[in-house]
């Protein structure tokens, strides 16, 4: 597999982002991008984070920008009559998403990292991550509409595409669609050890993502699997090309994210998943929450993650807790 390691290295937003060495410039702050104009809905499960329409959503990061958050990653968030059994609607051309993509990258060029989720489970009708065959997610008819999604966000500008599917052999046969379609500067951020939490509920409310049946232990990490099973996972992804290797959740993975960190050569990032950030939102006062957000960041960094997405990013920065 080809490996392009200038990728990391690209603009100086991307060098930051990987390389920089405080807490600010490794910050990646999630938004959820619905259709239409001027929605601004509050996520009850998420105190302080919106679904927000492109217009609405170009000035929060407008504003997010002038505060110093280069980084950031969007979700498509779909409604019920676009979805169906193969979540087309995720590779459309005219999904949503694509515009507010483009919308950045006119506006702020080499200066943001735009990174975009990479799944199929906001589109399908069934709310899993992959293609429904004989009663199970078919794997390999999954990775194919993946790198459909994937090449969609590379043509509409994408830094990187974040693959936060699980499913096998995905990191190489986006490599080879994004080298195939001429994308040789697009990076892909892969969810390689991705456990099977029940802390992504609060998210679900959020995408709307909810499997209406079954779970996803058939693909996401068994929680109670060691060390091996997580280098496995991110060294393959890291041989495949993988241009960052992602850990999630974070909190209670902190030493899986240690060793991983040791284990690849690779950009090391974590989620501070939504179930997380609601537990903090829903059990303090604004001073206290300061303290316990900048206590949590410390330990990311302290297990050797490079990049932290956490929806506490904005908050953070701008009340200078960090
Ligand atoms: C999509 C995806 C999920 C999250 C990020 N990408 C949900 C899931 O796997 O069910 C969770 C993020 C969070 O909880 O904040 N597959």
């Amino acid at each position: 597999m080809k490996l392009r390691p200038r990728i990391n290295r690209w603009t100086n937003a991307r060098r930051d982002l990987n390389f920089g060495d405080d807490i600010r410039s490794s910050l990646v702050q999630p938004h959820f991008v619905v259709a239409g104009e001027g929605v601004d809905e509050p996520i009850a499960s998420m105190p302080g984070i919106h679904r927000q329409s492109s217009d609405v959503l170009l000035r929060t990061i407008a504003e997010d920008m002038k505060i110093g958050i280069h980084s950031h990653m969007l979700f498509a968030v779909l409604e019920d009559h676009q979805k169906d059994a193969t979540g087309s609607a995720a590779s459309s051309e005219d999904l949503h998403l694509l515009n507010v993509i483009r919308e950045l990258k006119t506006q702020f060029g080499n200066d943001i990292v735009v990174m975009t989720d990479v799944c199929l489970c906001t589109a399908t009708d069934h709310g899993h991550c992959g293609i429904i065959h004989n009663e199970e997610i078919d794997n390999d008819l999954s990775v194919s509409e993946l790198c459909k999604i994937a090449v969609s966000h590379a043509q509409a500008g994408a830094d990187y595409v974040s693959a936060s599917d699980m499913m096998d052999g995905r990191v190489s046969a986006i490599r080879s669609a994004l080298e195939d379609a001429g994308f040789v500067n697009t990076g892909i951020l892969s969810y390689s050890v991705k456990y099977a939490s029940s802390f992504y509920g609060p998210f679900r409310d959020a995408a709307d993502s909810s499997p209406s049946f079954g779970d996803r232990s058939s693909h996401q990490m068994d929680i109670r699997s060691g060390y091996g099973e997580a280098i496995l996972e991110a060294a393959s992804d890291e041989a495949e090309g993988a241009d960052i290797i992602m850990i999630k959740p974070a909190m209670t993975y902190l030493d899986v994210v240690r060793t991983v960190a040791d284990a690849v050569t690779r950009p090391v990032a974590v989620y501070n998943v939504s179930g997380e950030y609601s537990l903090v939102m829903s059990s303090t006062s604004d001073e206290s929450r300061g303290k316990m957000v900048r206590e949590i960041f410390h330990s990311f960094k302290r297990a050797g993650a490079d990049i932290v997405v956490s929806y506490h990013a904005r908050e953070a920065v701008s009340r200078h807790w960090i």
